[in-house]
């Protein structure tokens, strides 16, 4: 989501229950098995709106909501309600392509899919970056090393640690590349909301931010840019944002929920 956009009505982050933890967990297996579907569907010369298709029907045949559709960010009533199922965001765009029976998928193209789904009162949401036929090396590298900051970021998502240990590890690993974090998008808390309190930055400094709690929910979510660009921008009115030098960029997302032991992702099939 958008940085700096209050998540939530209540400033308040939610510490989800066992029972809750288990409804996220069924809506997060949907958008998990989307996820997977599209992995196989994918290629070059099919339009981003036929994968929208694809994925609204798997979701309503599960029993689920699409959480995208209709959605209307709090604080921006300027904007259109998000009008698809799912955001397909090619290449340097960074975030919320609009699916588009014109847009058509190209062999070198890497294509970031962002799904959520709303299921028994619960979000879950996930993305995926995913590289069709022969990928530029350099590319390559982007997407690979923006799934690792992922994996980075989570395993930093344990009780007693501090939000920004999740954002410290996936700056430093994004960086440690010459790799730029998009600081202008963030991930989110996450529940019976689609965006709820903290906003989760890719970027920031180890033992600073909230205490992490047993039973927080959060999406983590990871935009690094092959170039310099630090923002993502849209032209008025647009939902698409791209970066700022016209470079790649890659995109992946878990929700998860913060347990002692260690993170619980709920985004899996
Ligand atoms: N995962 C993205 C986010 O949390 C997708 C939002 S699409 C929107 O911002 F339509 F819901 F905005
Ligand atoms: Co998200």
């Amino acid at each position: 989501m958008a940085a700096g956009r209050g998540c939530a009505e209540e400033r308040m982050i939610t510490i989800k229950s066992q029972r809750e933890i288990e409804l996220m967990r069924a809506s997060g297996a949907i958008v998990a098995q989307v996820l997977d579907m599209i992995g196989r569907e994918i290629s070059e010369g099919m339009t981003t709106l036929r994968l929208d298709n694809l994925a609204e029907a798997y979701i309503r045949d599960n029993g689920g909501i699409p959480s995208f559709l209709n959605y209307v960010p709090k604080g921006d009533p300027g904007v259109t309600p998000y009008p698809a199922t799912l955001c397909v965001s090619i290449n340097e765009e960074v975030v919320h392509g609009v699916p588009s029976d014109r847009r058509v998928i190209q062999e070198g193209d890497i294509v970031s899919v962002d799904c959520g789904v709303f299921k028994g009162g619960y979000h879950g949401d996930a993305a995926r970056t995913y590289m069709i036929g022969d990928v530029d090396s350099k590319v390559r590298q982007l997407v690979e090393v923006t799934r690792e900051c992922l994996d980075r970021g989570i395993s930093q998502a344990i009780a007693g640690n501090r939000l920004h240990d999740i954002s410290a590890a996936v700056e430093e690993h994004a960086r440690s590349f010459g790799f730029s974090v998009i600081q202008n998008m963030v991930g989110h808390g996450i529940g019976t909301e689609l965006h709820e309190e903290p906003p989760v930055p890719n970027y920031g400094r180890r033992n600073t931010g909230v205490k992490l709690r047993e039973g927080m929910a959060l999406a983590i979510e990871p935009m690094i840019a092959m170039g310099k660009s630090r923002n993502a921008v849209s032209k008025n009115g647009a939902w698409v944002a791209v970066t700022e030098d016209g470079g790649p960029c890659a995109h992946f997302e878990h929700t998860i929920v913060v347990r002692s032991e260690g993170a619980e992702i709920m985004t899996l099939p």
